[in-house]
This record gives C-alpha cells, sequence and structure tokens, in this order.
C-alpha cells in the first residue's frame, strides 16, 4: 500500500511518501520564514503560505517518488494531519488532502499529530514495538505517554506550563535569537567555551524534588531572564545563558525519562517531537537508558521535527488496520486530547 502523507499543523508544510515493505519513497518539506520578524507564528500567514506550497511539494514527492505527475492514480490512500495545530493552517492541508482523495476515489483518514511524532520512530528505527514509553517534546507539548498499542496511548504526565521547544523559543528571543530559536540556542549551548560556562551558576531544575511525572519550564523561563538583566547581555552571556538553560532542561527531562521507565516497568524509551532533534538530549537520555538497561529509539533529526514522513507512515499503519475516514467532511480539531484516540 502507497501513502501520501499530508502536515500542515502549524509553520511547516510537509509531504510524503510511504510505501509498504519498501518505506519512504519521497519526503518534501517547506519551512515557513515569514514568522520570524513577527517573533512567533502568525495563524492568517502560516494558513496563506501553507496554500500556495501545498501543490509544487505534491509535485515534488510524486517525481522523487519516480511516479510521474500523472501516476498520482498509484497513491492508495491520501493520510492527513487533523489536529492538534492551527485551525485555519490544518484546513488547508485537510482539504486539499479530502479533494484529492475525492477526485481520485482513494480513501482518507484524519491524523493526530502527536500520534505521528509518537510513531516516527519507527520509521528509523523499525525494530521498535509495542509497549513502549515516549517523551514528547515539541513546540506545543511536552507529555509523557504510555503507549500499549497503535491507537493506544495514556498520557501519564505532562507540562503545566510552558512546553520545552516554547521554552526555547521564548529563552532564545530574549537573548536575540530569531523565532524558532531552538535549534540556534542548542548550537550556542553546544558551543560554549568551559570558561564562560563557569561564570554563571547552574539553573535550578524544575520540579525534579517533587514526584511524579509533570513538568513545568515558565519557572526556568524567569530564572533565565534574571539571568540576562544581571548580565553584560553580550555574546559571552549568551553563550553562558544558552548552556545553562539546556543543561537545567536535560538534566531535568533525564531524570524525569528515568522515573517514567522506573514506574511503568517499561523497557523502551521513545524520544518524539521537535526538541527531539536536540543533540544534547539524545546523547544524555541514551546514557541514562544504557545504565538501567533499556532502550532508546529516536527518529532522525529532520523526522523529529514536523515532517510529512511520519504522517504518511502513521497513516499506513491505520489504513493496513482498515481505519478511513468514513464521511466527506472535514474533521480538524485546534483541540484534540491524544487520549481520545484510544
Ligand atoms: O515538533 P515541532 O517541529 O512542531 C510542533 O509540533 O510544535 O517542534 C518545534 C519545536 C520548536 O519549539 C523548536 O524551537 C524546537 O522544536 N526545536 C529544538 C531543536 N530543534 C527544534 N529545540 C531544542 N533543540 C533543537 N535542536
Ligand atoms: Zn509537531
Amino acid at each position: 500500500m502507497r501513502v501520501l502523507g499530508i502536515e500542515s499543523s502549524c509553520d511547516e508544510t510537509a509531504l510524503a511518501i510511504y510505501e509498504g515493505g519498501k518505506g519512504l519513497l519521497a519526503h518534501a518539506l517547506y519551512s515557513q520564514s515569514t514568522h520570524a520578524h513577527f517573533g512567533g507564528v502568525v495563524p492568517e500567514l502560516a494558513s496563506r503560505d501553507h496554500v500556495k506550497q501545498l501543490v509544487p511539494l505534491l509535485q515534488t514527492v510524486l517525481q522523487d517518488a519516480k511516479l510521474s505527475c500523472s501516476a498520482i492514480d498509484a497513491i492508495d490512500g491520501i493520510a492527513y494531519t487533523a489536529g492538534p495545530g492551527l485551525i485555519g493552517a490544518l484546513l488547508t492541508g485537510a482539504c486539499f488532502a479530502k479533494s484529492l482523495a475525492f477526485a481520485l476515489n482513494k480513501p482518507a483518514l484524519a491524523l493526530h499529530h502527536l500520534e505521528a511524532h509518537v510513531l516516527a520512530a519507527q520509521l528509523s528505527m523499525p525494530e521498535l514495538s509495542f509497549p513502549f514509553l515516549a517523551l514528547l517534546v515539541s513546540g506545543g507539548h511536552s507529555q509523557f505517554i504510555r503507549a500499549t498499542a497503535l491507537g493506544q496511548y495514556e498520557i501519564i504526565g505532562e507540562t503545566l506550563d510552558d512546553a520545552v521547544g516554547e521554552a526555547f523559543d521564548k529563552v532564545g528571543k530574549l537573548i536575540g535569537i530569531d523565532y524558532p530559536g531552538g535549534a540556534k540556542l542548542a548550537k550556542l549551548a553546544d558551543g560554549c567555551p568551559q570558561a564562560l560556562v563557569k561564570q554563571l551558576a547552574p539553573f535550578p531544575c524544575p520540579l525534579i524534588e517533587r514526584p511524579g511525572l509533570d513538568l513545568s519550564f515558565s519557572g526556568l523561563k524567569t530564572h533565565a531572564l534574571y539571568a540576562w538583566n544581571k548580565s553584560k547581555k553580550d555574546d559571552n552571556a549568551r553563550y553562558a545563558l544558552a548552556y545553562r538553560f539546556q543543561e537545567a532542561v536535560i538534566k531535568t527531562l533525564t531524570l524525569k525519562c528515568k522515573r517514567a521507565l522506573s514506574q511503568t516497568g517499561l523497557k523502551r524509551l521513545v524520544l518524539a517531537g521537535g526538541v527531539g532533534a536536540n543533540l544534547a538530549l539524545r546523547l544524555s537520555l541514551a546514557e541514562m537508558v544504557e545504565q538501567n538497561e533499556a532502550s532508546l529509539f529516536i527518529p532522525d533529526p529532520i523526522f523529529c521535527t514536523d515532517n510529512g514522513a511520519m504522517v504518511a507512515y502513521a497513516g499506513f499503519l491505520h489504513f493496513s488496520q482498515g481505519k478511513k475516514d468514513s464521511d466527506l467532511g472535514i474533521p480538524v480539531k485546534a483541540r484534540w486530547p491524544f487520549e481520545a484516540l484510544a
């Protein structure tokens, strides 16, 4: 079965084609740069940009998959992100997907964005099997999920305020990095000279003393603000602050992952979502699982951030179990609790 996946929940337009037995045939992504100037995603601009990109990206993936444009008939089903996300942005991809499916007389399938993120690890590491624990850390969500089977997910801990990616972006903005600043802030942190690290005291790790799996990052963000205001606000201060912020986030997430593995008895840990591209976090979790006789599964960095491959793949899994949209409606949802899938 050959599935076209369409992602348009926020500021990335991404399409991909996945074929059972063969794997990923093609993927293409357009990352909108128009928002940097505003310091965050402007929903209306995001929707307009998606509309412009969807057809050219479809042509790209059809060509790259070695299917000629007229061979779009070779697609057996179309999966699209139906939520959670920006409602206008979701509507562009969903309307495109449903219209195409209707015209081709093929099934369409509404997918949950976070489920696609969580399953993306299997694209890079097919040996991953259920049950597993997932740490999902993106721009809008930070959650611990117990995944027992396809479509069966339970949230066992989550952030009480900011998502991890959001905190990275806000601290990035504080020190003068354009939105989205997560990856650039991580690069500063990774390149911080040791001599500068010593000039700034470690940041507190939020909620680690408290039992349980909840997370919180707004206090850490405020701590970064005070540290920045006390500093000379120069390049050295930028390096040191990026380092201490990333260090506190990673220590916290690593400790909570260890606790979550021990509480659930699960032995497989999946790292998913945009912050999963963070190299220092990947290394820290790899070390922790090794010490705890568990295994770590992480998508390739390009499939941690929003992408079409995860949608095509999750679509393939669900279509294979006979799931598909039952009517021509466009069921997008800005908010969509993960557990509602079960
Ligand atoms: O999953 P994603 O692409 O979109 C959402 O569904 O939110 O995640 C985007 C988030 C942004 O906040 C971005 O700054 C962050 O992931 N991010 C990173 C890194 N790469 C992306 N944060 C820390 N380190 C990175 N290397
Ligand atoms: Zn995402």
